[in-house]
């Protein structure tokens, strides 16, 4: 999902690039400006990360005072500086994130008006047609508006206009956008962690608000809003996280986990979550993509065990699209890191217009899921740049453990006594996180091993089969080891059939009730000679033969937090694997942190 910010201000070029930075998390396939400069648009592009761009920029001498910017993640055409934004036609330059779903229509309409396309994007054909109806002696207003009227998609767009009054132009349908008014200018961006530290003052457009921004103003365009912009506080305001002493964001990530959990435990407002009435639910439907979906998957073990409240989870992009039954007395829970993610977001959508009641679980608190569901729980994981989740997930996991907490309480379906054990386990969570990672030199010779492999099964019980799909898509996502993972259970329905020596299989194995069960998976896999890693309690050494780069030691782990705490060397094993294997580990290919189109 494509990153676009706007600026008009002195020297504009600064905050532009400035805010690129801070969206590259969501796309860096290619990066590009144009500026406002002696009258005329000059476009710079270039492929790749936005170095590439910063490189190309500081042999020039250019700057002006509107300009706007795009950090793009592929979607129609290939990754290269022709189908980079911004797309520029005449003097009409746009960025736009989102899809365009009907632009070949208007595209080959507008090739009949004679225009001449320089990209395969879906994008280039905003300017185009805002370029014809300006020809057409419109108002930049009516030519813009003209042109979103024939729009079928998602979009938001910057669109810098030069003329006799040079403007630039903001607005957005289902895709994020955000309007800041600063002290030194007036900003627009994809996310408010863009803006400038100057941006005290922001305002999220609704769909389809035309705004315009320009030096002396920003203001509503659209005929029929006749009204001023009211504008927030930002809470957003953040600066360039530093990765500290770490190589990588993921890792500096993975580390903070110990600091957050320990803060998430001695939160003291826990009873915030009174306000969910859980004595008269029947149903809690839980929707999420990706890991945060597999985060739902455990929560469902947990309200169904500690609540007894019957939990059905789903992944948004079929959830939108299935006809979902909502129950009278069902919660429907969103979980999203971003808040951003499309499916996620529809899903939403169609459980209110179903009158569900909703509830948002997100990482960024302005963001669009968290302003439009009944209610909303930050998870508190501060802002996560790494692409690859982690400490987002162990945050979710530890909101849902509060939450079941609470909905056990509710109901009275445990004693007491096991909700007082309960708190007391969760309260283990940072020092047993801490015992983890002073292992990770061990966790580093396991990885080397793993590395040298080009496929992996993962195996998992019960509630940690959620944890073994996590750790799959982990390593999937940043080493590009096709990894998958089953519940252990389905070993001999089929995927046995890939066993060999080229396929090895990591278990995760703690001491539990059905240890002895993943024993004897674990006796079938030796049985086909498949190497075998395993992450688990010391006592199974007792039973496997295993090497040293073959075993990662999990300490003694109540099992109501086995979650929380298993996640952490899958979380590991993928950072080592992908640094084994020498790859970009913030920067996964292909991949993207918020994913805003369908
Ligand atoms: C996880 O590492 C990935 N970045 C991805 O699967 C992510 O979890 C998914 O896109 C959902 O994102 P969200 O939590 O922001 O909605």
């Amino acid at each position: 999902m494509c990153g676009i910010i706007g600026a008009v201000a002195e020297s504009a070029i600064k905050p532009v690039l400035a805010g690129l930075g801070k969206l590259e998390y969501r796309g860096y396939d290619s990066s590009g400006i144009s500026v406002l400069s002696n009258n005329e648009i000059q476009t710079i592009k270039a492929q790749g990360q936005l170095n590439n761009l910063k490189q190309r920029l500081s042999m020039q001498d250019i700057d002006g005072d509107c300009c706007i910017g795009h950090t793009r993640w592929a979607t129609h055409g290939r990754a290269s500086v022709t189908n980079a934004h911004p797309h520029q036609c005449g003097q009409v330059s746009v960025v736009h994130n989102g899809i365009i779903e009907n632009y070949l229509p208007i595209k080959q309409q507008l090739i009949q008006w004679g225009h001449h396309f320089h990209s395969s994007t879906d994008s280039e054909v905003v300017p185009h047609l805002i370029n014809h109806y300006l020809s057409q002696q419109m108002t930049q207003e009516e030519a813009i508006e003209k042109t979103i009227a024939q729009l079928k998609g998602s979009y938001a767009l910057g669109i810098l206009i030069n003329g006799v009054n040079s403007n630039l132009y903001a607005i957005k349908q289902d895709s994020p956008l955000v309007i800041s008014q600063g002290n030194n200018g007036a900003y627009m961006a994809s996310d408010a962690m863009a803006l400038g530290s100057d941006s005290e003052k922001i305002y999220y457009p609704k769909d389809n608000e035309l705004i315009k921004l320009n030096s002396n103003e920003i203001k509503f365009c659209n005929k029929s809003l006749n009204k001023k912009i009211h504008f927030i506080n930002n809470s957003n305001a953040s600066e360039l996280v530093s990765k500290g002493e770490h190589s990588s964001y993921m890792e500096k990530e993975i580390f903070e986990q110990v600091d957050l959990l320990n803060r998430l435990a001695s939160d003291q407002q826990a009873n915030k979550y009174s306000t969910i009435d859980f004595k008269a639910l029947n149903k809690i439907t839980i929707i999420a993509c990706g890991t945060s979906f597999y985060a739902a998957s455990v929560a469902k073990f947990w309200f169904e065990k500690y609540a007894n409240i019957s939990v059905e989870i789903d992944i948004a992009s079929e959830y939108r699209y299935r006809s979902p039954i909502i129950m009278k007395n069902e919660l429907a829970i969103f979980v999203s890191q971003s808040g951003e993610t499309a499916d996620t977001l529809a899903a939403l959508r169609y459980a209110k217009d179903k009158n569900a009641q909703t509830l948002a679980l997100v990482n960024v608190a302005n963001s669009t899921i968290a302003r439009e569901a009944s209610f909303t729980f930050e998870i508190f994981a501060g802002p996560e740049i790494g692409v690859a989740s982690t400490k987002a997930f162990s945050c979710q996991l530890a909101i849902f453990h509060k939450l079941c907490i609470e909905a056990a309480t509710q109901r009275a379906f445990i004693k007491s006594a096991e909700i007082k054990q309960l708190t007391l386990n969760f309260k283990q969570c940072s020092i047993l996180v801490e015992k983890v990672l002073q292992h990770s030199t061990q966790m580093q010779a396991l990885a080397v091993n793993l590395s040298k492999y080009a496929n992996a099964l993962f195996l998992g019980r019960g509630i940690l089969t959620p944890i073994a799909h996590e750790g799959a898509l982990k390593l999937k996502e940043i080493s590009y080891i096709h990894a998958e993972a089953y519940a252990a259970g389905e070993l001999k329905h089929g995927p046995i059939a890939l066993l060999d020596e080229k396929m090895p299989v990591l278990v995760i194995a703690p001491k539990n009730e059905l240890t002895d069960k993943l024993l004897s998976n674990i006796q079938e896999v030796k049985a086909r000679k498949a190497p075998l890693f395993i992450i688990g309690d010391a006592s199974i050494k007792e039973h496997i033969d295993l090497q040293e780069d073959q075993f990662f030691e999990l300490p003694a782990i109540p099992e109501s937090i086995l979650p929380i705490i298993s996640v952490i060397p899958m979380q590991l094993l993928a950072l080592y694997c992908a640094k084994a294997l020498g790859k970009n580990v913030d920067q996964p290919r292909n991949l993207a942190k918020s994913v805003t189109v369908e």
